[in-house]
């Protein structure tokens, strides 16, 4: 692997001690929490012999961006299952697909995992060994990669965090964050602000790999205990915003120099803001907020 440690930053916003983890800045281009999932993904498929990879995404999808670019830098070949008609203008996460040069394929939703396997057959009809990656980097070597990154930030920080904020999708980042947070200390508190789930299925897909991954490495299951992913921030879906949002995202870039973007990060931000806002988080708190990324889907849209 070649990670390096993403910068850790302090930040004065709201009288907290708030800490920024800059993982917009991983090391791959657009960066990401994709990307650091990309490089424990793609060290499982080459440490299993696969020499050729499968996955899936919307047009603009962060996984499939850094797991194209990571498969590049690897030598390894990649498809692209784009579930959305093939847009007339390439921008964002879909213009670096292109220029990348991987094979992509458009189908309906509906459709999606049947093409996955046809796109399998396919390589190894070519002699490959093809690797399948579920859509959004959703395994266990995900998570793998956030419990390892819970680490990282406590060794650069030196001390314990109070609560953990960041945008949370298909869950493997936070379960991965919250396993790793409650490992170091028991009291920190991760709450993942969705992007677009609802509860129930939103908590119980985080339960889930949470439990997955506390099971293979036979960790305590108080570990998997208290999980918060708070759907109340998702401003009417995936990829929606509203105006309060995206005046958050202009006064963090105006007052800190954060770019945030109105699909994940801004929805993060916003969440922990009306926490702090509302008084649910103590003065003097010690506040992580996980920047997860999304410039690319900042560049893609026209709403801000
Ligand atoms: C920039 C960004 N932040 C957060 C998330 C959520 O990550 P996860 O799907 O692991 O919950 C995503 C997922 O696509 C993302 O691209």
């Amino acid at each position: 692997m070649r990670l390096t440690a993403t910068p850790l930053i302090k930040v004065n916003y709201l009288g907290v001690n708030l800490f920024v983890k800059r993982d917009d800045l991983y090391p791959i281009s657009g960066g990401g929490n994709k990307g650091r999932k990309a490089e424990y993904i793609l060290a499982k498929c080459i440490a299993e012999g696969c020499n050729a990879v499968v996955t899936c995404g919307g047009a603009q999808s962060n996984h499939v961006r850094a797991t194209a670019i990571r498969c590049k830098e690897l030598g390894i070949i990649c498809t692209i299952v784009i579930h959305a008609s093939e847009p007339s203008e390439s921008n964002g996460n879909l213009k670096l697909l292109q220029l990348l040069g991987v094979k992509i394929v458009y189908c309906e939703m509906v459709d999606v995992a049947k093409v996955m396997d046809a796109e399998m057959a396919e390589h190894a009809k070519q002699g490959l060994k093809p690797y399948y990656i579920w859509g959004g980097g959703h395994c266990l070597e995900g998570t793998q990669a956030f419990y390892d990154a819970a680490f990282e930030a406590h060794t650069q920080a030196k001390q314990h965090f109070d609560l953990v904020f960041h945008a949370s999708g298909t869950g493997a980042t936070q379960a991965g964050l919250h396993v790793g947070f409650k490992k170091i200390n028991l009291a920190t508190q991760v709450i993942g602000i969705s992007v677009a789930r609802q509860n129930p299925r939103g908590t119980e897909a985080i339960t889930h790999s949470v439990l997955e991954f506390v099971n293979e490495n036979e960790l305590d299951t108080q570990l998997s205990e208290n999980i918060i992913f708070d759907d109340e921030f998702i401003a009417g879906g995936y990829e929606k915003t509203n105006p309060e949002q995206l005046n958050v995202i202009k006064s963090v870039a105006e007052q800190t120099g954060i770019i945030l973007d109105p699909t994940y990060s801004g929805k993060g931000w916003y969440g922990m803001q009306q926490y702090i806002k509302s008084g649910k988080v103590k003065p003097g708190s010690n506040v992580l907020f996980w920047h997860t990324g999304g410039l690319l889907n900042l560049m893609a849209t026209k709403q801000i």
